[in-house]
């Protein structure tokens, strides 16, 4: 039998249009989100309601989640009215949240003892990939599994890829965070020194963008900062929590990381001015203070 029936639990920046583009893919989606005011705009298109994890997992036969951290997966996953009271043996949890390999792993093994399969499956390319369902999807679990789920990935994402066992993904997508950082870095020191010397970083970023040193930070990321929108795609304090997780990976194998530490500890300093909820692109303010 195929897969009709799935579930989405979190309907953040990330999961809302995720779940969006599951509607409208043709899946029957029950949803579930902590605050019950974000599940209006799906409900209006389609999906239905549930009033918990498991209720969305006793629905589905594949139930996603997009939520913040280790401990909430553990919580929707494993907790009081989780995922693994309510799914039946033979269904999937993919979780697309950016947690630790080890959470993930974890998690997996307790739904194995319920005969439920777990991916981990988190994503990369910002709110715009979540809505334009051009994400970047990075798998880890059983071949077999990733293999029957792929038509639900396929419907949120455009580069798929199964990259491992059971916290893979996880680990592919520590390695996205330091690339992608460290890309973000390089665009707010290019646009600080075009505007300190006098070069509109607008049409900076406009031809940079488009050479050896193009890069999805610079033509996506970078030209918000440019026109002063510091609305957030991805907050400061989420790039935060996903950089202690890849410090502490780094910890773990004996990796040194330095660049990775430096746009850390820059975040660091955009967080002490209390601007934890911008989105990612006020690292190029973090430049600019060390020239005032
Ligand atoms: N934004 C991006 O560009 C991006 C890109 C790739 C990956 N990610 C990752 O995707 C995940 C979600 O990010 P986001 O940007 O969508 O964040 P967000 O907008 O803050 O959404 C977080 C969602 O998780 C729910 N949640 C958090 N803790 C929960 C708990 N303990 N129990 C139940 N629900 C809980 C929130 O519910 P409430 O509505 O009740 O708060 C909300 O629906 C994170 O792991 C992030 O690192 C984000």
């Amino acid at each position: 039998m195929g897969i009709e029936r799935v579930g989405f639990i979190g309907l953040g920046i990330m999961g809302a249009p995720m779940a969006a583009n599951l509607v409208k893919a043709g899946f029957a989606v029950t949803v579930w989100n902590r605050s019950p005011s974000r599940t209006q705009q799906l409900l209006a298109s389609g999906a239905k309601g549930a009033d918990s994890p498991s209720a969305v997992a006793a629905a589905s036969q594949v139930t996603l989640s997009c939520v913040t951290n280790s401990g909430d997966v553990a919580e929707v996953a494993l907790g009081p009215n989780g995922v693994i009271e309510g799914a039946a043996a033979g269904s999937t949890y993919i979780d697309c949240s950016t947690i630790s390999p080890e959470m993930a792993r974890k998690v997996a093994a307790a739904l194995a003892k319920r005969g439920v399969d777990m991916l981990d499956a988190p994503v990369s390319g910002g709110d715009i990939g979540a809505n334009a369902g051009t994400l970047a999807i990075m798998v880890g679990g059983e071949a077999a599994v990733f293999e029957r789920c792929l038509p639900v990935l396929e419907a949120m994402g455009r580069t798929i890829v199964h990259v491992g066992p059971s916290g893979a993904g996880q680990v592919v997508k520590l390695c996205n965070q330091v690339a992608g950082g460290l890309n973000l870095l390089a665009a707010a020191e290019a646009i600080n020194l075009s505007r300190r010397a006098g070069v509109d970083p607008a049409k900076m970023l406009e031809v940079v963008g488009a050479g050896a040193a193009a890069s999805w930070m610079l033509s996506n990321l970078a030209p918000r900062a440019v026109n002063g929108d510091y609305a957030p795609g991805f907050m400061v304090d989420l790039m935060q929590k996903d950089l202690r997780l890849v410090l502490d990976a780094a910890n773990d194998t004996h990796t040194p990381l330095p660049g990775t530490a430096l746009v850390s500890q820059l975040f660091q300093s955009i967080q002490a001015e209390g601007r934890g909820t911008d989105g990612t692109q006020s690292l190029v303010d973090a430049i600019a203070k060390l020239a005032r």
